[in-house]
């Protein structure tokens, strides 16, 4: 058995109507099978082929809603940053630039897709432990809200450049509290050995600096601990320690203005018991409520992971000693998160008669020449025929963006459905177009 990305499993594995049940986009008809809001899951397959991403707009929308009113009822005055690295694609973004989002961005990339989809540069904020120059220049000239600078050397390095450029940049210093965020090692980044943030000793010192500094404005302090954060334990002493810096700052006559307080919210892949936001937004507030900061907030999957799903259908199913092995014709080229992070998803069924048979366990794999191409072993599952078709769930952060086309296998086309429409947001490409820029060096033509 795949073991969860956080936690050692226990519980019985959740059944397909469990998993269902739980995910209020998505729900089994009798006839039409799977649906994702109103839209059959099997229309739109039938259309686009498999494998495809789908995402319910509704549910990033009311997810979006319902973090943003719990940090308003916790009567935190906090902007919420969406972790664009989580999914990327155009008309995601749209959904949060119309809900007055701002966008946490890792690269210059991200900065000009944000822009494109339309989100202000006075709500974006720059992560990262190694932007490079024309990165800072670019987030320079868009005159972007914030930039969480990592290092002492970054800290240099951005203030040359903004003096030169006669442009000011206002820095959060990202701070590493030494926190261990209980998740899995390859995806914590609070921690003192992790490449990530300003050493916690070091952060007044550096805060100083920063604020003589010319082409520097510090306006404040951020963190971000680490992904698939399942319990506030790790979360409140970080914010505490956080918290313990500002009023040293302050003691120093040092103005703070704003706290980022990352990402990180888990979601339930199995049954795991996962942070509600008003337990995140409560946290925040016991460690800032008198404190007097501007709080943002840079979600990523929380707000994007269970809203969608990978189609795919069986391609054979094959009889071997090591058990049955059901071949998919999705593979780790696309979803990679049990191949790296030994993750579990979901998986049910499209159609409910399927849905309904009983179960016995088998490895769920692609079709690639690699062990690790395998999205989950033992699981309980009926007996699926070739051409069925199946939705593995909760990929909608860290999906598609993390894809790629190993084995000349084309990435997979992405649809957004809203209530009883669909929408192709970013077709197959072709074969051809993967060798298409591919050149030949100039003494073999
Ligand atoms: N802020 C910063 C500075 C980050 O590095 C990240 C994620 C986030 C926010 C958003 O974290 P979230 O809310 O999505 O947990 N590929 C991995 C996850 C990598 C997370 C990297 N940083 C996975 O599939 O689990």
């Amino acid at each position: 058995m795949a073991a969860a990305v956080t936690q050692p499993i226990s519980s019985p594995e959740p059944t397909a109507a469990e998993l269902i049940a739980t995910r209020p986009h998505l729900s089994m008809h009798a006839m039409d099978g799977l649906l994702m809001d109103d839209v059959p899951l099997n229309a739109i397959a039938d259309a686009t082929g498999t494998p495809v991403w789908v995402y319910s707009a509704t549910a990033v929308l009311r997810r979006y809603r319902t973090l943003a009113t719990a940090l308003a009822d916790a009567k935190l005055n906090a902007h919420i940053h969406y972790a664009m690295k989580a999914n990327d694609r155009l008309a995601v973004l749209r959904l949060f630039a119309s809900e007055g989002a701002g966008a946490d961005v890792v690269s210059e990339g991200e900065l000009l897709r944000a822009r494109a989809a339309g989100i202000p540069a006075d709500r974006i904020v720059f992560s990262g432990v190694g932007k490079g120059e024309r990165e800072l220049r670019l987030a320079l000239t868009e005159d972007i809200a914030q930039i969480n600078v990592e290092s002492a050397e970054e800290l240099d390095m951005l203030s040359a450049l903004a003096a030169s450029m006669g442009r000011t940049a206002r820095v959060a210093l990202r701070v590493n509290p030494d926190v261990d965020a209980e998740t899995h090692a390859k995806i914590t980044t609070g921690r003192a050995h992790n490449k990530f943030g300003v050493p916690y000793g070091d952060t007044v010192a550096l805060y100083r600096r920063a604020a003589a500094l010319p082409g520097i404005i510090p306006i404040g302090l951020a963190t971000h601990i680490g992904s698939q954060i399942l319990s506030l334990a790790p979360y409140r002493v970080a914010f505490a320690r956080i918290a313990e810096l500002v009023v040293a700052l302050r003691a120093e006559s040092l103005p703070v203005e704003s706290v980022d307080c990352g990402g990180g919210i888990g979601i339930p892949y199995r049954d795991e018991p996962a942070p509600l936001p008003a337990a995140f937004a409560g946290a925040i507030r016991g460690a800032f409520h008198n404190l007097d900061v501007r709080i943002a907030v840079e979600p990523g999957r929380w707000l994007v992971g269970p809203a969608g799903v990978l189609l795919a259908s069986v391609v054979l199913v094959k009889r071997a000693p090591g058990g049955r092995f059901v071949v998919l014709d999705a593979a780790m080229n696309d979803l990679i998160r049990p191949a790296m992070y030994e993750a579990w998803h979901g998986i049910v069924p499209l159609s409910a008669v399927d849905a309904a048979a009983p179960v016995e366990p088998a490895d769920v794999v692609g079709p690639i020449c690699e062990s690790g191409d395998t999205f989950a072993r033992d699981r309980m599952l009926p007996p699926l025929a070739p051409n069925a078709r199946v939705a593995i769930l909760d990929a909608g952060a860290y999906g598609s963006v993390m894809s790629s086309s190993y084995n000349a296998r084309p990435v997979a086309a992405e649809v957004l459905v809203d209530g009883a429409d669909w929408s192709v947001i970013r077709p197959r490409p072709s074969h051809a177009d993967l060798w298409r820029d591919e050149l030949m060096p100039h003494w073999r033509e």
